[in-house]
C-alpha cells in the first residue's frame, strides 16, 4: 500500500515512517523541513520537500505516488508559541489540514491518520483519562486540534473520508537510528538528557507544590516506537474496513513525575543531576496519565516499552551518539 506521511521528516513522523517501510509500506514523506531533519527520512521512503500551504501541489502528489491512505503529522507543536501567534496555529494546522483533506478527496484518497493530542481533554476532570471526557482545550494549539478532529467527522458525513484521530500523551525514546531533536527542545526527557551531555548545567523543575506524591507534575510518557505501532494498527483497521473509533488515546496509562524522570535518567546515565526548583507554569495540569483500554480493545495494540527506565535509556543511547541532533 501507498502511504503519504505528512510531517515524517519530525520526531514521530520518523518513526512511523521507519516502521511503516518495515511492515512493507511504499512511503512518501512531505515535509516542509521547517522543524524536522532530511537525514531522519530513512532512505527506504521518498522525501518530497513541500509545504502544505503549497495546495496546487498536493492532489497532483496524491495522484502521481498513488497514495492510498495518508497519515498526518505535520503541524505547528509549541503550546506556549501557540498562545502568542494563534493566527499561525490556526494557518498550519487547521487551514493547512483542510488544504490536505480537499486534496485527498479530489485525488480519491479516503482513509487518514491524525496526529492529535492529550491537550485536547485541558484540565482532565478524572484520571486516567477515558475518550469520553469532554473536549475542552485550555491552549490554541489543543483547539486547533479539536477543530481538525471536529472537520474530519464533518467529512466522514459528508464525503466518505474514513479517519482515526490518536491522541498522543508524551512521545519519548528513540528507535536505533532515530530520536528527537527539536529546535527549541522544550520536551522533558531530552532536556534532561542534556545535562549528562554536558550541554546544560542543571535542570530546572516547574511546579513542586502540585498534589500528586512528590510535589512534581505527572506525565504518561509513552515510547515512540510503541506509538508509532499505533498508527500501522490504524492504518490496518481503515484499510481493512474493520469498525474503529474516531478517536483513540495513546498512553501507557503509568504516570511518571518530573521527579521520577529525574532519577531515572540519572540512574540510567550515573549524572548527579542538580536540580533547579522553579514554580508551576500556568496551564500545567498536575496529572495527564492515559486510559488507552479502546485502543487495546479495538486494534490489539500493547505497548512494548513498558517501564519509564527502558525509555530513558533508549533516549539516552540516542543522544549519546547524536549530541548535536542530525547536526544539519
Ligand atoms: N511529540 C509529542 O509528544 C506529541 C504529543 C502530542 C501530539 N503530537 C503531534 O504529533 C505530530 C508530530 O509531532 P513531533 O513531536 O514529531 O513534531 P515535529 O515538529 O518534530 O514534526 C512535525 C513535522 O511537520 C513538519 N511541518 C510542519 N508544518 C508543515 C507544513 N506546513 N508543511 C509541511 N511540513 C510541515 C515539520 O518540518 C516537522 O518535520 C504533531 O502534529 C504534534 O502536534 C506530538
Amino acid at each position: 500500500m501507498n502511504i503519504l506521511v505528512t510531517g515524517g521528516a519530525g520526531y514521530v513522523g520518523s518513526v512511523i515512517v521507519e516502521e511503516l517501510t518495515h511492515a512493507g509500506y511504499q512511503v512518501t514523506v512531505l515535509d516542509n523541513l521547517s522543524n524536522g531533519h532530511r537525514a531522519a527520512v530513512t532512505p527506504a521512503a521518498r522525501l518530497v520537500v513541500a509545504d502544505l500551504a503549497d495546495r496546487a501541489r498536493l492532489a497532483p502528489l496524491l495522484r502521481e505516488q498513488r497514495i492510498e491512505a495518508v497519515v498526518h503529522m505535520a503541524g505547528s507543536i509549541l503550546v506556549p508559541e501557540s498562545m502568542r501567534q494563534p493566527d499561525r496555529y490556526y494557518r498550519n494546522n487547521v487551514i493547512n489540514g483542510l488544504h490536505l483533506v480537499e486534496a485527498m478527496l479530489a485525488a480519491n484518497v479516503r482513509l487518514l491518520v491524525f496526529s492529535s493530542t492529550a491537550g485536547v481533554y485541558g484540565e482532565p476532570a478524572r484520571t486516567p483519562l477515558a475518550e469520553t471526557q469532554s473536549l475542552a482545550p485550555v491552549s490554541v494549539y489543543g483547539e486547533t486540534k479539536v477543530t481538525f478532529e471536529r472537520a474530519l467527522g464533518w467529512f466522514a458525513r459528508t464525503s466518505g473520508l474514513r479517519s482515526i484521530s490518536l491522541r498522543y500523551f508524551n512521545a519519548a525514546g528513540a528507535s536505533t537510528r532515530l530520536g528527537e531533536a527539536h529546535h527549541p527542545e522544550t520536551h522533558l526527557i531530552p532536556l534532561v538528557l542534556q545535562v549528562p551531555l554536558g550541554q546544560r548545567p542543571a535542570v530546572q523543575v516547574f511546579g513542586t507544590d502540585y498534589p500528586t506524591p512528590d510535589g512534581t507534575a505527572i506525565r504518561d510518557y509513552i515510547h515512540v516506537v510503541d506509538l508509532a505501532q499505533a498508527h500501522v494498527l490504524a492504518l490496518q483497521a481503515l484499510a481493512a474496513g474493520r469498525p474503529a473509533a474516531a478517536a483513540y488515546n495513546v498512553g501507557t496509562g503509568t504516570g511518571a513525575s518530573v521527579r521520577e524522570v529525574v532519577a531515572a535518567v540519572r540512574s540510567v546515565t550515573g549524572n548527579p543531576l542538580p536540580v533547579i526548583e522553579q514554580p508551576a507554569r500556568p496551564g500545567d495540569p498536575a496529572v495527564l496519565v492515559a486510559d488507552s483500554a479502546r485502543l487495546t480493545a479495538d486494534l490489539g495494540w500493547r505497548p512494548r516499552y513498558a517501564s519509564l527506565e527502558a525509555i530513558v535509556a533508549s533516549a539516552w543511547e540516542w543522544h549519546r551518539h547524536h549530541p548535536h541532533g542530525y547536526a544539519e
